[in-house]
């Protein structure tokens, strides 16, 4: 996957993206690796279809349908003196996309009462400040499998882009009243070349690919315009992110046995299907989807499916 190719591919798809300068918000739904989020309405401030207001006599599912486009929700109450629940809670699912280290324990969900997107923007610095040690352990590991400098002195520079990221997707989260979870990673050993070009194929090929193309969109439909800077001051980062990983990934196929670059293959191909249904069943509220500026579950399918497909083609 040459760059040019790669930089066309993603020029072409951002320009499906709404822009919202031009007045079009983005409607959607979008999430993090299946984690739900509980996000909470009282049902005074939901209006039904019908024009009335959301009591505790109407259905889940009408509420939710209200509220999310369908998803599991249960009544509450926001203090134990009332008789009757006045509020729902609907489960938000998050997708987030970048390069998760081996090891990383947990996919950065928020404790407690947080606004959805709050939780939304701490599970993205998650990932971000995750990618930090995943860049440096690859770059002790292209060293040490003698790759060239180039390649090694890109990967630190890369774990150096993450904490910036990590620091500005944090004050993000912090904006809209959460706290990024810390990380946390198991140790790292010892691997061989074919698991560390399974792991680049993965999270490197797909994932911070798929990232980069999600940031380049958010930077165009975020309603949000401060989100709107912030993923423009990252969109590039990931780019060439990605261009690193497809040049590891060319490097490494090039020392490894035929039966080995077909199970990276194999990796990368169930990799790209595993996106994509975490595309699909993604939900998060209106609101949440417009100001962050994430596609909804058909749009983020098809623009998987797209990448996925122009990926494989120009590497054929
Ligand atoms: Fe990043
Ligand atoms: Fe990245």
């Amino acid at each position: 996957m040459s760059r040019r190719k790669l930089r066309r591919a993603f020029s072409r798809l951002w320009l499906l993206a709404p822009v919202t300068t031009l007045g079009v918000g983005c409607s959607s739904t979008w999430g993090c690796d299946s984690e739900s989020h509980p996000e909470t309405f009282s049902l005074a401030s939901l209006t039904l279809a019908d024009g009335g207001v959301a009591t505790a006599d109407t259905s889940c599912e009408e509420l939710c349908a209200r509220v999310m486009g369908g998803a599991p929700c249960e009544f509450t109450r926001s203090a134990e003196s009332l008789p009757e629940p006045d509020e729902v809670r609907c489960q938000v699912t998050f997708l987030c996309e970048g390069r998760r280290p081996e090891g990383l324990c947990g996919e950065g969900a928020v404790e407690g009462r947080v606004p959805a997107l709050g939780a939304l923007f701490a599970r993205m610095a998650h990932l971000e400040a995750a990618s930090v040690p995943a860049f440096e352990r690859l770059a002790d590991e292209l060293a040490a499998h003698g790759a060239p400098e180039r390649l090694v002195r890109a990967a630190r520079r890369s774990a150096g882009e993450e904490v910036r990221h990590a620091r500005a997707m944090e004050a993000l989260a912090v904006r809209h009243g959460a706290a990024m979870p810390e990380v946390k990673v198991a140790p790292f050993g010892d691997r061989s070349l074919e698991a560390l070009a399974i792991e680049n194929a993965v999270e490197g090929c797909v994932r911070e690919t798929f990232g980069a193309l999600l940031a380049g969109w958010q930077a165009r439909c975020a309603e949000d315009a401060t989100v709107r800077e912030t993923l423009a001051a990252i969109a590039p980062d990931e780019l060439r992110h990605s261009e690193l990983s497809w040049d590891i990934d060319a490097w490494a196929q090039a020392r490894l046995p035929e039966d080995a670059r077909a199970r990276v293959e194999a990796a990368r191909h169930e990799a790209w299907l595993a996106l994509e249904r975490d595309a699909a069943d993604s939900l998060m509220p209106e609101h949440v989807a417009r100001r962050s500026g994430l596609p909804s579950p058909e749009v983020a399918q098809r623009l998987v499916r797209e990448l996925a497909r122009t990926c494989s083609t120009a590497r054929a």
